[in-house]
Formats: C-alpha cells, structure tokens, sequence
C-alpha cells in the first residue's frame, strides 16, 4: 500500500498528460525520435495526482517510471498512436496538459523489412503528423482546460503567444532554451507560462517538479477563480 497524503483541490476533476518522445518507424529496428526524457510530462502527472486528479498519462518511449500506481499510464510509440489515445481520454478530460515532444515528420513509408545500405546517397520522404494539441483544441467545449507547451530558439514570446492561439489553448508553457540547466534530459527547467487572459508568469530555474507543482498550483487558481 502507498503512505502519502493527496490533496483534495482537484478531486473529481479528470486530467490527460501527454509526456516523452515518440518514436516514427522508418523500418522494423530504426526510428525518427527526439531526445525528450518525459521527466516534465511525468512530474506534472504526479503533481494533479498528489491534488486529488484522476489522471491519464500517455508517454512516449522512456525509462521513467511513476511510483504512484493510482497514475493510469499508457505507453504508446508514435505519434498517430499518442493521438489516438488522446482523442479517446480528452472528451472526458477537464484538463489535458501537452507536454510530449511529438515528431513533426514521420516516414512516407515504413520498410516492411529493414533497408540495406546500397547507395551513396538516401533520401526518405516525410509527412507531417497529426498535431494532437491542435487537434484537442479544435474539439474542446466549454469548461474545458487545454494546455500547451512551445519550444522555441528565437522569437519565443511571439511564436509561444501565435502557439496559444492557433492552437486554442488556455494557457502556454514555453520552454526556455537559455539556460543550459534547462530543458531536454535535464532535471531542472525554466519555463513563462502565458495564459489567454494576458497574465505571464516568468517561474525561476527550479526542478522539473517544482516547476510541475508551479504549473498545477497556477490551474487550480484558475479553476477556482
Ligand atoms: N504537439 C502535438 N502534436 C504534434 C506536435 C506538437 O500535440 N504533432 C504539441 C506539443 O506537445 C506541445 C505543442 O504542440 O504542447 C507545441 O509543440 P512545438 O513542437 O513547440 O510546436 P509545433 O506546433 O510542433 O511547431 P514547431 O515545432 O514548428 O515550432
Ligand atoms: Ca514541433
């Protein structure tokens, strides 16, 4: 049995996680990924757990492991698959945080059998993915929360508030790429949260769990408000 105490701000409120990379098949052993370690999209999924939330975390391929069995966890590997899962869960969500690191591209074509070098020279034809957030954006009803994370190397503000809107999301979570404490695989983040209201909050440099339980807290003052 788990000996911790849970919160009570979000009980009854159902949330959807996404977290980690994906993985886009280019044959039976290779794959188009990204080296997102999922350790944000895990953090924030036990932050709205240890608040009272029913949550449903979709990952990506990672190491990462929850120690709170109450956390309903689904693995999947690409992004058509992330997508899939997330448009079954998100109708009954009341909040759905994006925090996965979805491919853009994958393979035109997946080898049924793996490719053999040949040529100098390889080409590989890519088509977009589904963007999930884009998609849960354009479904969302009334009293549902959407958030987005943005990822940006230049012109982050600008890029992160177009990212809000053309997504219609509720709030954004940008990524700072500044501090080299920050970011992919490492332990700690720098992240502004924007929301549609016109509020910002520049959070410190802080532990990805920090940040989570920063994130979470500024969600329940929005529910509550
Ligand atoms: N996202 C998604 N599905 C995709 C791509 C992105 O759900 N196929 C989500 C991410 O989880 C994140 C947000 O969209 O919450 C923004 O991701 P990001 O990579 O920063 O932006 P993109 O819209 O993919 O645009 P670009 O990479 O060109 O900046
Ligand atoms: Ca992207």
């Amino acid at each position: 049995t788990e000996h911790f105490f849970r919160g009570l701000a979000l009980s009854g409120k159902k949330v959807l996680i996404t977290a980690g990379p994906t993985y886009e098949a280019l044959d039976p052993v290779r794959f188009i990924g990204n080296h997102s370690s999922g350790k944000m999209g895990f953090a924030l999924a036990e932050a709205f757990y240890l608040n009272g939330a029913s949550v449903d975390l979709v990952t990506g391929p990672t190491q990462l492991q929850t120690n709170y069995s109450g956390i309903n966890v689904t693995k999947v590997s690409s992004a058509e698959q992330m997508y899939e899962k997330c448009s079954i869960i998100f109708p009954s969500a009341h909040i759905a945080v994006m925090s996965a690191a979805v491919a853009d591209y994958k393979p035109i074509e997946v080898a049924p059998e793996k490719i053999k070098k040949t040529t100098e020279d390889l080409t590989i034809r890519l088509s977009k993915t589904k963007d999930i957030l884009k998609s849960l954006g354009e479904q969302k009803k009334k009293g549902q929360l959407l958030v987005g994370f943005a990822l940006e190397t230049n012109n982050e503000r600008e890029y992160a508030l177009k990212k809000m809107q053309t997504k219609n999301t509720d709030m954004i979570v940008l990524n700072s790429l500044r501090d080299k404490n920050a970011g992919f695989g490492h332990d700690t983040n720098k992240v502004t949260i924007f929301d549609k209201e016109g509020n910002e909050f520049a959070l410190d440099l802080a532990s990805k769990q920090n940040i989570a339980t920063d994130i979470v807290n500024i969600i329940i003052q929005k529910i509550n408000a």
